[in-house]
């Protein structure tokens, strides 16, 4: 069996990878310490408690493992809490990726997928976003995760690693066997908080910003299915092993949905009310990021099979109602 190290792999995003990976044959070795993660998500494979900072730690399990790649998930994820505390982002998105990066060069392994973000974009008045588009991030969240890309580029050219780096659109949806779904606390996206509302956990959302550039005044993201954006991570990885070589994809629909279109298709599939308020923008917010996906369509082959907006809030939905949220 090829071992695959997962950074982040008791995630959101981070365990429906080492679903798709066991599932593809591999056995996915989940590194992850907990801060935002949960242990009863690791599912499909060894964990290995550890911080990215810990070197002597990563590298004793690269010695143990003898990982033929390493799937880079684990980092801070939030736009608005990068904005009001940079140095966490730094420290643990950067700092602790350099720290993973030369752990992984120094034990000889040169495949590396990692999970970047269309925040390293910012601003780009209607254009649909490619991987040449300039990157001009907005927030410590996207600079940090562009920093990592620089990292890995420099790593490609003075130790032979490869990447394959992807940049996400918004993610959404839940394993549709329920093994595995979002949870993060506290929570910050945009569909669990609305299905938090609809099904009294809180008293409303509130929507951030409704004077936009935007037909509805509210902002627009092109959101994606995890489990169509984990299938990719697994046709990534074997665009390495079979030695083509460093590629920067990105992983979206091209459709874009208002914050007032998702709360739409949220009341039509759940068939219950969305209680809501309107506030101001939060910051760090762009107005639109929507993406095209024909290179990894073209290049991977990838086909996403679950990214419509009904599919997405379906299985969010059916995930919430597990009650994992209420532990
Ligand atoms: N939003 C609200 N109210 C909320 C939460 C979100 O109106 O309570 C709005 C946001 O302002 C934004 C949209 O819903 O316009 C989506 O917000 P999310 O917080 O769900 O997602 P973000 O777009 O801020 O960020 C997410 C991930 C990042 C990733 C980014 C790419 O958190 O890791 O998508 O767009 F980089």
């Amino acid at each position: 069996m090829k071992n695959v190290l997962v950074t982040g792999g008791a995630g959101y995003i981070g365990s429906h990878a080492c679903k798709a990976l066991k599932q593809a044959g591999f056995t996915p070795v989940t590194y992850d310490s907990l801060v935002t993660g949960w242990e009863d998500a690791v599912k499909f494979g060894p964990f290995e408690k550890g911080d990215l900072l810990d070197r002597a730690r990563l590298d004793a399990v690269f010695a143990q493992y003898k990982p033929v790649a390493v799937m880079h998930f684990a980092a801070l994820s939030q736009v608005g809490e990068s904005m009001k505390i940079p140095a966490l982002y730094w420290k643990n998105n950067v700092m602790g990726s350099l720290n993973l990066i030369e752990a992984t060069a120094e034990a000889g392994v040169t495949n590396f997928v990692f999970s970047s973000t269309c925040a390293t974009y910012g601003e780009h008045d209607n254009v649909v976003l490619n991987e040449m588009t300039e990157q001009l991030p907005i927030n410590a969240y996207g600079a940090s995760k562009r920093a990592v890309e620089d990292i890995l580029d420099n790593f490609g050219a003075a130790h032979g690693m490869n990447s394959v780096i992807f940049r996400y659109f918004n993610v959404a949806g839940g394993d549709p066997e329920g093994e595995v779904g979002e949870h993060h606390r506290p929570e910050t996206h945009l569909i669990p908080i609305m299905l938090e509302a609809i099904d009294g956990k809180r008293p409303a959302l509130t929507i951030f910003g409704t004077d936009y550039d935007t037909p509805d005044g509210t902002c627009i993201r092109d959101y994606v299915h995890v489990c169509d954006l984990v299938d990719a991570h697994v046709l990534g990885l074997q665009w390495l092993l079979d030695g083509k070589g460093s590629r920067v994809f990105n992983l979206g629909t091209g459709d874009g949905f208002s914050v007032r279109e998702v709360i739409d298709q949220s009341r039509a599939v759940t068939n219950k009310s969305v209680p809501y308020e309107e506030g101001p923008r939060r910051a760090g917010d762009c107005t639109k990021l929507v993406s095209g996906s024909t290179r990894a369509e073209a290049e991977l082959g990838w086909m996403p099979t679950r990214s419509t907006m009904k599919q997405m809030i379906e299985d969010a939905w059916n995930w919430h109602r597990t009650g994992h949220y209420d532990k």
